[in-house]
Formats: structure tokens, C-alpha cells, sequence
């Protein structure tokens, strides 16, 4: 079905800034904005050959909206790759004509704090099922990981192995300091440079993603967690004190989604079957899911909401199951 706002954007010359736009929900936004009208200026950090084979048919597609496109491959979180971007914000979208600057940028440590310790839940399982199938507890664990990892036996998640495993090496101050850099206030000081350089339109909207992970603990997560709530808390601050100058500060959070990201957080395949089953959709998230929520947000509906974490997660967080 057509959607009856895209387009919006045509022939308003505004650009969208997304840094982290070659993947995930900064491509798949990216993608949405520029079928409605939006520029597309995207800062990402890939290798030239998934840049070559994955990427470029995505940008392509992005021009073939008829909107301008201009992208740089550079690392962020060093000087020279934010100031290359900045400037290129600057020279090609100009004053005041930002209206989305989007930081969905995914670069966190992923390690336990600590060597797992506990009762083994799932070796006692195992061991009772296996007795009362006669089967040797190895033939079993066998069978159960076919199951779950060739014929998606979802709900076989407790009990299967993940091929995601923990890293070998424990969570490090320079991890945490790095991640919560990264993913956590750096989203807040591009936003307030923007403003203060007069890049953002009227009414612009700044949006960055969190995750289910901000509230509930998982395993290998501490140190994104750590980065997602200060993300959320600085959310707040900007939508507060930027609120004067008519910006709106939002932070979507969407249900677990198949990106390159996630594959690198541990356990993930097994948390993508338990989204599954629980999800009242009985489906992950998209990142398509986003960008149209995204797409949303920008639209003149979206403009009262700020300060606000927006699930976008067909209800997968409130889910008990
Ligand atoms: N995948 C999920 O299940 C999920 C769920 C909720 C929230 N999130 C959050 O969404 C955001 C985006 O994640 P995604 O899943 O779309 O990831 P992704 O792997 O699909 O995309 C990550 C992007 O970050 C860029 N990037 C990484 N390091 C960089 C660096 N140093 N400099 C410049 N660019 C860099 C990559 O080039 C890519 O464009 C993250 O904040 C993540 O925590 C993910």
C-alpha cells in the first residue's frame, strides 16, 4: 500500500545526518527519509570491501530517490573522522537546513564483568530428560541444538547452546569508558554542536536508539547498559534545554533486531528465539519497523514529542510470556 505521506520532504532542501547509516536502522531510515524527500548525509565505519559488495547497492538505492547523497567512511570517535563530517554537515547541507540528526551508531564492548558461576538449570535438565528418554545426555544436547539451530525450534532457547559465545576476556575500565562515550553522551554533544553552529532546521527532530538491555540485565551487556541509560538520560537533558530553540530529543527503542550489531552481542541467537516466542507478534523487529516510526516522528505529528523513550518493539518489552 502506497504511503500517502511519502514525499513530504520534496523540494524543502533539508537534510537527514545519520551517523551509523550503512546498517541496520541508520540505513533503513536513511532508505525512508530519502524516499520522502529528505538529503541523506551518512557517517559510517565499514571495510571498503562490505562497502563495495553490501553497502553500495543500499546508497544506490538512496539516490535513485532523487535526493542528494553524501557519505564518509571514517571512524567517528576519532578527531579527524568527526571533524571530516562536521565540516562536510557545513558545506553540503548548510544553515539551518538539518532537520534529522539520527545516532545510531553501534561500537560497544560486549564482555562479562566476571566468570559465569551458578546452579546449571540447564545441564540438570538435560540429564532428567535424557534419563527418561534412555539417551546418553550428549546425544541429547546433540539433538536439541539440530532442532534449535537447523529446524527453528524456537522455544528450545533454554536449553540450546549458543554459536554466539562469550568473549574471552573480561569488561575493562577503557571498555566502559569507551562505550558509554560512544553510545551513551556522545549523541548529546553532536546534537548541541549542531545547534550551536545553526545546522539544525526549525523544529528539527534528534533521534538515537536504545534497547530493552537499559532496563533488564543481560550477560555481556553491562557495559552497553551502562551506555543506554546515560543515552536516555542525556536525551532528557536535550530535550529540555533545547527545547527553547524548538529541537525535539527523541529516544526509540526497538525490540531485538537481526543486524550485524547484534550478532556480536553473546547469546544472541538464543535471545533472538526468546524475542520470538515471547513477542506478542510472534516476529523481531525490523529495522524497517524503525525507520517508518522514524519516518513518523518527523512528520508534523511527531512534533510534541520529546524527552521520550518510544518503544518501537510491537509490544515484545511488555510482553510476560
Ligand atoms: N540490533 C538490535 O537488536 C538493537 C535493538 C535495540 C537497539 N539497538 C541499537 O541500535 C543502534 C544501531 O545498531 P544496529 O543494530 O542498527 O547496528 P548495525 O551493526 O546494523 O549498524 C551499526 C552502524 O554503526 C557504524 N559504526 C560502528 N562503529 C563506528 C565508528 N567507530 N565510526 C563510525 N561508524 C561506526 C557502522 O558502520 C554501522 O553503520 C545501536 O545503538 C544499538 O545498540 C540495536
Amino acid at each position: 500500500m502506497a504511503n500517502t505521506s511519502d514525499g513530504y520532504f520534496r523540494g524543502k532542501d533539508l537534510w537527514a545526518v545519520i551517523l551509523g547509516g550503512s546498517s541496520g536502522f541508520g540505513l533503513a531510515t536513511a532508505k525512508r527519509l530519502a524516499k520522502s524527500g529528505l538529503n541523506i548525509l551518512i557517517g559510517h565505519k565499514d571495510k571498503e570491501s562490505t562497502v563495495e559488495t553490501v553497502i553500495a547497492p543500499h546508497f544506490d538505492e538512496i539516490k535513485a530517490a532523487g535526493v542528494k547523497l553524501v557519505t564518509h567512511n571514517v571512524n567517528l570517535f576519532d578527531d579527524d573522522g568527526r571533524g571530516e563530517v562536521f565540516e562536510s554537515i557545513q558545506q553540503n547541507a548548510g544553515a539551518g537546513k538539518v532537520f534529522l540528526f539520527m545516532h545510531s551508531v553501534a561500537a560497544g564492548a560486549c564482555k562479562l564483568l566476571i566468570e559465569e558461576k551458578g546452579p546449571d538449570f540447564k545441564g540438570q535438565a538435560i540429564k532428567a530428560l535424557a534419563e527418561q528418554l534412555k539417551l546418553a545426555p550428549d546425544q541429547l544436547k546433540q539433538a536439541i541444538n539440530t532442532a534449535f539451530h537447523d529446524r527453528g525450534a524456537d522455544a528450545l532457547f533454554p536449553l540450546a547452546d549458543s554459536k554466539i559465545p562469550y568473549k574471552e576476556t573480561f569488561l575493562e575500565q577503557e571498555d566502559c569508558e569507551k562505550t558509554i562515550y560512544m553510545m551513551g553522551y556522545d549523541y548529546m554533544l553532536w546534537g548541541r554542536e549542531l545547534l550551536k553552529e545553526g545546522l539544525l532546521a526549525p523544529e528539527a527532530r534528534l533521534v538515537a536508539m536504545t534497547s530493552e538491555g537499559n532496563e533488564v540485565a543481560w550477560r555481556g551487556y553491562g557495559a552497553v547498559s551502562a551506555a543506554k541509560t546515560a543515552l536516555e538520560a542525556s536525551c532528557r537533558s536535550m530535550a529540555l534545554e533545547l527545547a527553547p530553540y524548538g529541537m525535539r530529543s527523541v529516544i526509540v527503542q526497538a525490540g531485538i533486531t537481526d543486524t550485524p550489531a547484534g550478532n556480536g552481542i553473546p547469546n544472541f541467537d538464543l535471545m533472538k528465539a526468546q524475542a520470538r516466542v515471547r513477542n506478542p507478534f510472534h516476529r523481531l523487529t525490523t529495522p524497517d519497523d524503525v525507520a517508518e516510526a522514524i519516518h513518523g516522528l518527523c512528520l508534523p505529528g511527531g512534533r510534541w514529542i520529546n524527552g521520550t523513550i518510544l518503544r518501537v518493539d510491537g509490544g515484545e518489552a511488555i510482553s510476560g510470556n
